[in-house]
């Protein structure tokens, strides 16, 4: 592995700019990769999570009712993401918006990101969406049961998202698991690299810098 990171490291001094997309359902480990990644690399890497871009629906949250089912590709301001994925592939800053899980609303203020030799994006959704997914030098998808997948996100939303246990059981059922198999399941097949999210994440991280450090 730190030979495979050594020459990721090499090619970033030599100007190379890559963006790899972290995919895989809710739960399935996505984000826990995606910031080994930033780790790894410090200051040549930056994240964009796609949980920056909902849309606000304030207006229309009613607590666990389900009026708004945040696991459609609707919900996402996917048009923003590809505009400031674009950006960041050339090099320039930009504003990335503020989402407010408390509220649902999208925030007046912004969170500046500089550009990074890797910019790493985390997100369900991001192979879904032709135009995001089109961006991508290299495309991860994290694989992970269902079961498993459900009890990691029961824990975080009751833990830090002032959830229900029946609350988070009812929305998965309604939303999560038909958005799950209709758009993040099949988004699978354009994955250039599909890694396990219950392995140990040395394992994944080695699979993915072998493939950056290739030449
Ligand atoms: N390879 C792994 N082995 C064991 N546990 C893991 C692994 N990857 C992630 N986890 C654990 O699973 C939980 C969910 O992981 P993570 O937050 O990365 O999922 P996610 O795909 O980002 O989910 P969400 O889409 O809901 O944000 C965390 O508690 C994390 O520590
Ligand atoms: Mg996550």
């Amino acid at each position: 592995m730190t030979d495979s990171l050594a020459r990721c490291r090499a090619h970033f001094a030599n100007g190379r700019r890559v963006l790899i997309g972290v995919a895989g359902g809710s739960g399935s480990g996505k984000t826990t990769l995606a910031q080994e990644l930033v780790r790894a690399f410090a200051d040549d890497a930056c994240l964009v999570m796609q949980d920056s871009f909902y849309i606000d629906q304030s207006a229309r949250f009613d607590g666990d009712g389900g009026s708004v089912n945040f696991d459609h590709p609707s919900s996402l301001d996917f048009p923003l993401l590809e505009s400031q994925l674009k950006a960041l592939r050339e090099g320039k800053p930009v504003e990335v918006p503020i989402y407010d899980f408390a509220t649902h609303k999208r925030l007046t203020r912004t969170d500046p990101l500089a550009a990074r030799p890797l910019v790493v994006v985390d997100g369900t959704l991001i192979l879904d969406a032709a135009n995001v997914r089109d961006l991508f030098d290299v495309a991860v998808f994290v694989e992970c049961e269902e079961d498993v997948r459900f009890n990691r996100r029961l824990e975080r939303d009751v833990r830090e998202r002032g959830r229900t246990p029946d609350g988070v059981h009812k929305q998965f059922h309604r939303q999560v698991k038909p958005m799950h198999d209709a758009f993040v399941e099949p988004s699978k097949q354009h994955a250039h690299l599909r890694v396990s999210g219950t392995e140990p994440i040395d394992v994944s991280m080695a699979t993915v810098l072998e493939l950056l450090g290739r030449p």
